[in-house]
This record gives C-alpha cells, sequence and structure tokens, in this order.
C-alpha cells in the first residue's frame, strides 16, 4: 500500500528537475501523475515511465492551464494533488540592463503560474471535496538573492499568496504550502553556478531531497507554511517573526480587523 493510493497529482514542471523527482516519488506512492510542461519531449518520457498522463500547458497562460486541469479531471477522475512547480531564473543582477521582456518573461510563469494553478487547483478541489496544493517558492523566497532580484521578487511573492490563501481553504479541506529549497542540482542551475559551488565545496541538494520535501507537506495536513529545504536537514516550517504590534491607546494586544 502506498500513501498515496488512489490520489491524482498534478504537476507543474514535471519534465526536468524538482517536478520530475516530485513525479517519481508520488508514483512510487501509488498516485497517479498528470505530468505538465510546455516541452513536450520531456514531460511525455516522464509520464511514460511512471504510467502517468501528459498534457502540454504553457504554466503562465491561464487558458492553457485551466485546460490543463480540465483534462486531468476527465482522464484521470479529478485532482487531489496540484504541485505548481514550472519556474525559471534569469540571473539578472544589475536592474539597469533589465528589459521589460525579461521582467515579464520571470513574473509569467513565477507569479501569474503559481497563481492560475491555485485557482484551477480550489476549483477542481471543490468538485473532489478537499486536497492539497503545493507551490515552488525558494529560500529566495524568503532572503534576499542579490544575483537575481527579480526572481527573488518573484519568490517572495509565492509565498505571500500561498500564506494568503490557505486560511480561508480550511473549510474547504484544501491545504495550500509552499516549499523553499536551497540550492539544488537542476537544469535551472547553469555550469558555472554549478561549478562555482563544487569550488568552494558547498553542497548542492538531490532533486529527491525537495521530492521528499513536497511528499511531507502534502501528507502532514498543516497549511499556510513555508516549508525550507536545506543540504543535510529535514525539511521544516520556516518560522516567521511577529511583526510589530500596536502600541496606541485602545488596540495594544488587539488584532486589526484587516491588514492591509
Ligand atoms: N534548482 C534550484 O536550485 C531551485 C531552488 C529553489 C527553487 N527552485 C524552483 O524549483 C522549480 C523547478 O525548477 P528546477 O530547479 O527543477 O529547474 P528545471 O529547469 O530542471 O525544471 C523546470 C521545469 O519547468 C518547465 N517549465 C519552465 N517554464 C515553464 C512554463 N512556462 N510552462 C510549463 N513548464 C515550464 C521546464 O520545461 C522544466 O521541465 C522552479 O520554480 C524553480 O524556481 C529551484
Amino acid at each position: 500500500m502506498g500513501a498515496l493510493d488512489g490520489k491524482v497529482a498534478l504537476i507543474t514542471g514535471a519534465g526536468s528537475g524538482i517536478g520530475k523527482a516530485t513525479a517519481e516519488r508520488f508514483a512510487a506512492e501509488g498516485a497517479t501523475v498528470c505530468a505538465v510542461d510546455f516541452d513536450d519531449a520531456t514531460g511525455r518520457a516522464v509520464a511514460d515511465a511512471i504510467g502517468g498522463t501528459f498534457v502540454h500547458a504553457d504554466a503562465g497562460e491561464s487558458a492553457e492551464v485551466d485546460a490543463a486541469f480540465a483534462a486531468c479531471e476527465r482522464e484521470l477522475g479529478g485532482v487531489d494533488i496540484a504541485f505548481l512547480n514550472a519556474g525559471i531564473a534569469i540571473g539578472v543582477a544589475d536592474m539597469t540592463t533589465l528589459t521589460d521582456d525579461v521582467y515579464h518573461r520571470i513574473m509569467r510563469v513565477n507569479v501569474d503560474g503559481v497563481v492560475w494553478g491555485t485557482r484551477a487547483a480550489i476549483r477542481a478541489m471543490e468538485r473532489r471535496g478537499g486536497g492539497a496544493i503545493v507551490a515552488t517558492s525558494s529560500l529566495a523566497g524568503l532572503i534576499p538573492f542579490p544575483l537575481d532580484p527579480v526572481y527573488d521578487l518573484s519568490k517572495h511573492a509565492v509565498a505571500g499568496f500561498i500564506r494568503s490563501v490557505a486560511p480561508p481553504l480550511t473549510a474547504k479541506n484544501i491545504t495550500a504550502n509552499t516549499v523553499n529549497p536551497g540550492m539544488t542540482d537542476t537544469n535551472i542551475l547553469n555550469e558555472d553556478t554549478k561549478q562555482l559551488f563544487a569550488a568552494n565545496d558547498f553542497p548542492l541538494m538531490p532533486a529527491t531531497q525537495i521530492a521528499d520535501a513536497v511528499f511531507t507537506i502534502v501528507t502532514t495536513g498543516r497549511t499556510g507554511e513555508c516549508w525550507v529545504c536545506q543540504p543535510g536537514r529535514d525539511a521544516e516550517p520556516y518560522r516567521f517573526h511577529d511583526v510589530p504590534g500596536p502600541r496606541a491607546a485602545g488596540a495594544v494586544g488587539r488584532t486589526p480587523p484587516v491588514v492591509i
């Protein structure tokens, strides 16, 4: 018996790296995987190897994301787990060289892709009576990353979005969390970066370690958390500091009715 027997898992960016490793881990736990990628060759190869289904979609296009979830529901009976993982880095450190085009290219997949995927996942999971959403943020979604500030922006956005989406979803039996990996040995890192880490004797994590974390996240039942993955450690939820509270008379110790 696998822990995910009978579950259907849709994974974006399933053709490579963290998405591929998670597809393989979920399938080994008994889930049926709907592998989504805009690279047909790699996405289809992953799906075929694990007995899953491949659906082509660009994660940044809402209509294609909706169509992928619809295909998963039609062909596999529903969506229990949505791993919104597709993402890119641009490696632009000097903001004076950032073009509008490059800015929109990264925000489209890293941020829009998570919003479209979350919307479609909630709609599908409402029909299923519950489910688990995990979006791939990054350590760069929790700390500064001067080598790629727009990537850092996109991953902070994912963390804030998922933490905000999660609380009301509890009533619908849906969990929503992020996974926040440190440097992981996948195709998103160029050879120079990999060599820099090797030369400094700093370990890159294997993608399977992040897949283990995603499996933990979808099976714990916890929600609204950002799970940090670091070399040599088990994944754990990041403990956000409390924001300083009000000092104004009448407000001490009280929570505001809304936060803007
Ligand atoms: N590798 C790391 O060090 C690291 C660290 C933190 C977070 N991440 C995040 O992990 C996620 C997965 O990246 P990875 O490291 O496995 O890289 P990867 O390049 O190996 O895999 C990314 C996959 O996403 C697919 N993809 C990219 N854009 C897409 C789009 N618009 N629509 C559909 N599919 C698309 C690619 O075809 C590829 O299969 C990304 O969100 C990335 O930002 C990676």
